[in-house]
């Protein structure tokens, strides 16, 4: 008898699965299995290849950086001498001749909106330099599991004028599989401007992280202020998670790129997705 019902209950589930696929419109079928596809072939692209420690390099030895935590709510790290003046140069050197002008990325829509973004980026190809760093990357993140990848590597330039306004790195319009963590290395500091500001964070008041973010002259005051700017500065990294440990968007990532005043800026991004992400319910 319940075996019976079982299989009628089966029966009519695909009976209504069927029913489901064959008459959802076919844009948003076609979305799916584009989105699938796409999914697939980053994770066959982008998903380290075991055994990292094999792999060669110019330098056997690893970079010698120095880790801060830099806040605690959101997790932010600043990292002193994240990539090696040789690094540096072999990703200029990759990237030379690749720009093009950025795009913003709301949801499905890549396109270039010189009002929010003024800068350019060059995709390179991985490369076992590259795979090197992204190694430290994941060394200092730790490993976020089988699902989690680093999105194509680029670099950023951004010309006197450039910059990026407030936005967040995590994509509202994705309910599952989301950029969970951010580096953002600089890879020059020939530039005055340039800063990555974000609003909503509170400024240390230890006024010895003035060397790595910019602190109004000093008037005595001690009240928290929220604003903080970091400098560019050669080879560093700053890394942020862009998720609440429960997995809901974190708000108080909003950050900037601050207009160039001179020179070029230059700078490494490296998100990490996870396909694995999904937007907590409440
Ligand atoms: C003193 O510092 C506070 C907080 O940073 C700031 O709001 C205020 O404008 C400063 N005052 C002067 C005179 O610089
Ligand atoms: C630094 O910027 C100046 C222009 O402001 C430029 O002439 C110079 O070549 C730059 N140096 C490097 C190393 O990029
Ligand atoms: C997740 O955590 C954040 C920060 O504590 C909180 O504001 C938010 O409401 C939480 N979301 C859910 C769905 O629990």
């Amino acid at each position: 008898m319940s075996r019976f019902l079982i299989s009628h209950f089966t029966r009519i589930s695909c009976l209504l699965l069927v029913l489901t696929v064959v008459f959802s419109p076919k844009h948003i079928l076609d979305r799916f299995t584009q989105r699938l596809h796409d999914a697939r072939q980053y994770l066959q692209r982008h998903l380290p290849q075991a055994p990292w420690d094999e792999i060669p390099g110019p330098e056997s030895y690893d970079a010698v950086y120095q880790v801060q935590l830099f806040s605690r709510d959101p997790v932010i790290l600043y990292i002193n001498d994240f990539l090696t003046s040789f690094e540096i140069e072999h990703l200029l050197q990759l990237s030379q001749g690749h720009y093009e002008v950025s795009k913003v990325y709301p949801g499905e829509d890549h396109h270039i909106d010189t009002e929010s973004r003024a800068s350019d980026l060059a995709f390179f190809q991985r490369d076992p330099i590259y795979d090197r760093i992204a190694r430290r990357a994941m060394n200092i993140q730790g490993w976020r599991g089988p699902l989690a990848f680093f999105q194509p590597p680029y670099v950023q330039r951004y010309e006197v004028g450039g910059f990026y306004k407030e936005h967040y790195d995590w994509d509202p319009e994705y309910s599952q599989g989301n950029r969970i963590t951010t580096f953002l290395a600089y890879l020059s500091d020939n530039c005055t401007g340039g800063g990555t500001n974000f609003p909503r964070l509170v400024r240390p008041r230890d006024r010895r992280w003035c060397n790595i973010i910019e602190c109004p002259p000093s008037n005595g005051s001690g009240s928290s202020v929220k604003d903080v700017t970091f400098k560019p500065r050669l080879g560093a990294a700053i890394f942020w998670e862009n998720m609440h440990p429960n997995g809901s968007f974190n708000e108080n990532v909003l950050h900037s790129s601050l207009p160039v005043l001179s020179g070029v800026k230059y700078g490494l991004n490296m998100f990490t997705w996870d396909l694995g992400w999904r937007a907590p319910t409440t």
